[in-house]
Parts: structure tokens; C-alpha cells; sequence
């Protein structure tokens, strides 16, 4: 039996031929007699009119078979808003070839039930236009990865998913092992060491649509399994593995937004970043950059500035344009402030006389004032943003009330952006050194990474988009001596470094190829092409904000004989 001739979306040019379309009732009008359907597949919808059929039993999302004739549709009938609009297929039968339970949510785009519940019912909600357009965007952007990395002589390589740790700053998903009692396997964070290891196998070019894990806080863009596009090439620098990582996010740009996104990606050094941005994942869609007001004030008489700038701290302003600045917004912005860390914030309104309306304006020398306007070029209306503070604080503070009051909504337009020499170490609160890519990033300059550092900067550059950081990736370390250098650094024992990586220590003492590589988030990528504001919408199955699934309930307990087989005994909480 056939059955379909057509797809729903491809009716349009056979006015007047025989079709049988297949799909879902995804709406049902009566007109005295005359019912009106729209049967939905993956294709798209089009109208089934019903003229003297029994249909009384036909509801919606009910699965069904249609056989008739397309007909133009009459003056005045005519659906401008749907492809197939012009025309209706007169059905000569309507058969039911599955009949659905009454629907949790209706399915249409405007409807939105709450989370849990479209998660409960995923194989209903993906029914829904809009995330059907999501999976097929996400199967785009996979192909069209897949063809610009073959066209350049790619191997497409699997790692295994049942691996030892792999450190990248998260906390593993652990599995453990039946046949070693006691022993655990992680999920990959990432396949870092195995990519470096297929360079070291001789495999030049590698890239793999690798799945990911990490336990870390979920977010709007984070969930505990990822999917990333994961590449890695022998005898590469910088500029090898950028021009790759631009051709293949062009490629994913070209096919989902029907043109090509300016190449190369403008480049800022992780210090011109923070310096301008307060981000190290700049939104360049917008200007309102952040300026040094510092050398304007020295000498200030006005202690809240001075006292800081004695202490080697800095005063950074930004102009957010000309806006209304009512008490309550300044009241806002100074708690947001605070709350990031500031110990204040300093606002200022130019009037239109060009004078400054402000709470410091009175401590402020005339000369100050001037020179404060003009380094932020500002005109009358303009409302400044000052912040005194230690560097990092004072830019991080700009830099997140610059994309409150300047960000635009959706991701309509697009601003890639390379951010590169991003520094090889952070302090954590405990005064040690923790890696900031990875501890495979190469050291741009291993005397000072010796001697001081936290003034290194590494081999490492990611590319955001938008604000959001799209992926990461560096020149690793090639010598197992210096790849020690910076265990050491990072305060891992020698015993330490034997028992975890001992293993690819040895491996590096093989004629290592040096190398260097990249991975991008597939699912971050998708959700700003298709403007979500959230991962989980182009994800097919995700988790809910506490890991959890509401359709399969899991994670769910396992009973106790699976328990006693892998040794293990839980602890009553
Ligand atoms: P990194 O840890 O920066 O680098 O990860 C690369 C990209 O993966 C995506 N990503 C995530 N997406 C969704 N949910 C998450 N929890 C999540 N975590 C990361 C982001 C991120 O930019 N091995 C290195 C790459 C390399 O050096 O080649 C790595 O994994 O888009």
C-alpha cells in the first residue's frame, strides 16, 4: 500500500492531479457540511476540504490519509501567510490511520505550556512548526560541517565515551565499572587527549560531532550532554586552525542563513576585550565601549577617585546614550553594580546646556568635567556610567551594565569575533593557579610563564558570537617536559601526574607532532542561527534546569541486585 504520492509543502503546482497526502489533523473548521482541515507532515501543511464525508470522528493530531484532487482555491480564500495557500486538495476519502488521546498543549507556535510539561510530551512539542524547523536547522548545520572538513581532507574519527577523566574546569559524569568493582569510567568532557593522540597516530586532520558531558550548573546555554564540533590538525598554528573553524561556521551560516557571514572574523586580544568590552565574550553588535577616564583624574580632588587611583586601581566610564535617567533606573543600575561588586557606581546626565548633572558633580573641578565629556564623546542628553575599583572589577561591572541597557533582543544580526591571547593561568580564591583553557595549551612564552605566571599568556582564542561563546581551542604543548612544567604550575604532584596522566606523558615522548585544534558548541551555534534564547529549544531531548527528564523520568533509582553487581551501597542521606 502507498501511503503517500506528495508531501504536504509540494501541491502547489498539481491543480487539477490525483493526491494522496499523509499526516497529522493539525486543524479542523466546519462550515455547515463542509469541513476544512489542515493535514500537517514533515513537509509542511496544506487544506484538505471535506465536502459530504463523515469526519464528525476526526480530531486533533490524529494520523491520517487523505486521497483526492487539488483544486485552486476560490477568489477570496487565497492563504498569503501559507506556501500552499493558493490551492486545497478535495478529498474524495479520508482514511484514519491512527487516532490520537485529546492533546496536553495545543501544538501550534503561539501556545506555550509550561517547560515541564512540553518536555513530559517532547514527541508532541517537536511536532510543533517551530521546533521541527530547529531539528531540520540542526541536521543542516552538521552537513554542512561534514562537507566543508571532508572537502578539506578531514578524517571523521570516533573517540570513546567511556574514558578517564579528562580535565576541562567541570565535574565528570561518572559510570562505574561491574567487571572493577570500585573503579569508575567518566563521560568525556571533551575528547581533548584522544585528539592529541590521533596526532601523535599520524592522523593529520581530525574532526569528529563528538557527544560531551559535564555536571556543571545549567544554564541557558549549558546542559549536562552537549554535542561539539571537535577538530584537531598536526603541524598547525593559529592561523590554520582559525581559517578552518571560519570556513566550516561559514558553511553552517551559509546554509541556515542563506548567506555567508564576513570572513575573517574580526580579532581582540583577550586584554583589548576586557579592556573595551568588560567580557571576554564581547557583544560587538552594539558600540558603548568602555574607556579609561583614569589619566583624565589624575590628580582629582575628589577622594572616591583619587583614593583609588592611589591604590593602582582605575576609573572607566562608558556612554549609554541619550535616554531618560529617572531615579529609579539610576537606583537599579547602582544595586546592579553592587552586586557585581562595585563599591558604587558614579552616574551622570549632560543637560542641555552641556552641564553635568550628578551626585559628584560638585567635587568635580570644571576641567575634570570637560575632560570626563569628551573622553566619553558625549553630547547633551547622554547618560555616563562611571565605576572606580580594581581593573577587573571596574570593567566587569561596565561590562555587564553595558549589555543590560545596550544589548538588542534576538540574534537577528550576527557578530562574530575572535578573542585570542587569553592569559595561560587564574588565580582561584585559594591563591593557587588553575588553568584557563586547559592544561594542554602551549605558553606563548615559556621564560615568563616560568617567572611570573600569571602575567603568561597562552596559545589559546575563542570564537563568540554575539556575546555568546561559541567555542574554544589553542596550540597545545608538544614536549612532556614543558607539558610537566605545567602540572607543576598548577600545583599536581609528580605522584599525581603519574597516576592521572603518566599515560599521555609517555605518549608526548613519541615524536609528537606539534598541533592544535578546536571545538565549537553545535547546540549554541543552532540557537543563535534560529534566534532562541534558550539550548534546550534545539536540542531534541534535553534536560530540565535540574538535570532531570519529565518524559522518561530519569534519573531514576536502580534496584538493588544492579547496585550489588557494580559494589556499590548507598548511603542513607
Ligand atoms: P571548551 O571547554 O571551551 O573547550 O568547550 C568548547 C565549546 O563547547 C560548548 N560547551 C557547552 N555547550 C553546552 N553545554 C555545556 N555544558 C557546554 N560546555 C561547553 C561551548 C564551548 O565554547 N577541548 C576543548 C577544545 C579545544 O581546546 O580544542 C573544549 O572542550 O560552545
Amino acid at each position: 500500500m502507498i501511503f503517500r504520492t506528495h508531501m504536504a509543502a509540494d501541491i502547489s503546482g498539481l491543480v487539477g492531479e490525483s493526491v494522496s497526502l499523509a499526516g497529522w489533523v493539525a486543524r479542523r473548521r466546519d462550515h455547515g457540511g463542509i469541513t476544512f482541515i489542515d493535514i500537517r507532515d514533515a513537509s509542511g501543511i496544506a487544506q484538505v476540504v471535506a465536502d459530504g464525508l463523515a469526519t464528525e470522528d476526526l480530531r486533533m493530531e490524529f494520523c491520517i490519509r487523505v486521497m483526492g484532487t487539488v483544486r485552486a482555491r476560490p477568489e477570496g480564500t487565497i492563504n498569503a501567510d501559507l506556501p500552499t495557500g493558493t490551492v486545497e486538495v478535495a478529498a474524495d476519502s479520508i482514511e484514519v490511520l491512527s487516532p490520537s488521546d485529546p492533546l496536553p498543549f495545543m501544538l501550534d507556535d503561539r501556545v506555550d505550556a509550561d517547560e515541564r510539561t512540553r518536555l513530559e510530551y517532547r514527541y508532541l512539542d517537536l511536532r510543533r512548526p517551530r521546533m521541527a524547523a530547529n531539528l531540520r536547522a540542526r541536521s543542516k548545520a552538521v552537513s554542512a560541517i561534514r562537507r566543508s572538513l571532508e572537502g578539506l581532507g578531514f578524517l571523521e574519527i570516533e573517540t570513546p565515551t567511556l574514558v578517564r577523566s579528562t580535565p576541562e574546569g567541570a565535574r565528570d559524569v561518572l559510570v562505574p565499572s561491574r567487571l572493577r568493582p570500585g573503579s569508575f569510567y567518566a563521560l568525556p568532557q571533551s575528547p581533548q587527549l584522544f585528539k592529541q593522540l590521533l596526532m601523535i597516530a599520524g592522523v593529520e586532520r581530525y574532526f569528529q560531532i563528538a557527544r560531551c558531558y559535564r555536571d556543571e550548573d545549567f544554564r541557558a546555554d549549558r546542559q549536562l550532554e552537549f554535542t561539539q564540533l571537535d577538530l584537531e590538525g598536526a603541524y598547525w598554528g593559529e592561523n590554520e586552525v582559525q581559517t578552518t573553524i571560519e570556513a566550516a561556521i561559514a558553511a553552517v551560516v551559509q546554509d541556515l542563513r542563506g548567506e555567508s557571514p564576513p570572513l575573517p572574523f574580526p580579532r581582540l586580544t583577550w586584554q583589548e576585550s576586557m579592556d573595551r568590552y568588560g567580557a571576554d565574550k564581547p557583544d560587538l553588535r552594539f558600540g558603548m565601549e568602555i574607556v579609561d577616564l583614569s589619566s583624565e583624574l589624575t590628580g582629582t580632588e575628589f577622594r572616591g577617585f583619587a583614593a583609588t587611583l592611589e591604590s593602582n586601581g582605575v576609573v572607566r566610564g562608558i556612554n549609554t546614550g541619550a535616554r531618560e535617567f529617572p531615579r529609579s533606573l539610576a537606583d537599579k543600575l547602582t544595586e546592579e553594580a553592587k552586586a557585581l561588586g562595585a563599591a558604587g557606581l558614579v552616574w551622570m546626565v549632560i543637560e542641555p546646556d552641556s552641564q553635568l548633572r550628578s551626585p559628584v558633580a560638585k567635587f568635580l573641578a570644571a576641567h575634570e568635567q570637560k575632560a570626563i565629556v569628551e573622553a566619553l564623546a558625549g553630547q547633551p542628553g547622554d547618560v555616563l556610567l562611571l565605576v572606580a575599583g580594581p581593573w577587573r572589577t571596574a570593567v566587569t561591572v561596565l561590562g555587564q551594565l553595558r549589555l543590560s541597557l545596550g544589548r538588542p533582543e534576538g540574534h537577528r544580526d550576527l557578530a562574530f569575533v575572535w578573542v585570542t591571547d587569553f592569559p595561560m593561568f587564574e588565580e582561584t580564591g585559594d591563591g593557587n593557579l588553575t588553568f584557563s583553557h586547559h592544561p594542554f595549551t602551549s605558553p606563548q612564552d615559556v621564560e615568563v610563564m616560568r617567572n611570573r605566571p600569571l602575567e603568561a599568556k597562552a596559545r589559546a582564542y575563542d570564537v563568540v558570537v554575539n556575546g555568546v561563546e561559541l567555542g574554544s581551542g589553542s596550540i597545545r604543548i608538544h614536549h612532556p617536559d614543558l607539558q610537566r612544567q605545567v602540572f607543576d604550575i598548577l600545583g599536581i604532584s609528580a605522584e599525581e601526574q603519574e597516576s592521572r596522566f603518566g599515560w599521555f606523558l609517555r605518549a608526548l615522548r613519541y615524536g609528537t607532532p606539534p598541533h592544535g585544534g578546536f571545538a565549537f558548541g553545535i547546540d549554541r551555534l543552532v540557537m543563535v542561527l534560529q534566534e532562541e534564547a534558550n539550548i534546550r529549544q534545539v536540542i531534541p531531548f534535553p534536560k530540565t534546569q535540574t538535570g532531570h527528564d519529565p518524559m522518561t523520568m530519569s534519573p531514576s533509582p536502580v534496584d538493588e541486585g544492579q547496585l550489588a553487581e557494580l559494589g556499590i551501597a548507598l548511603v542513607e542521606e
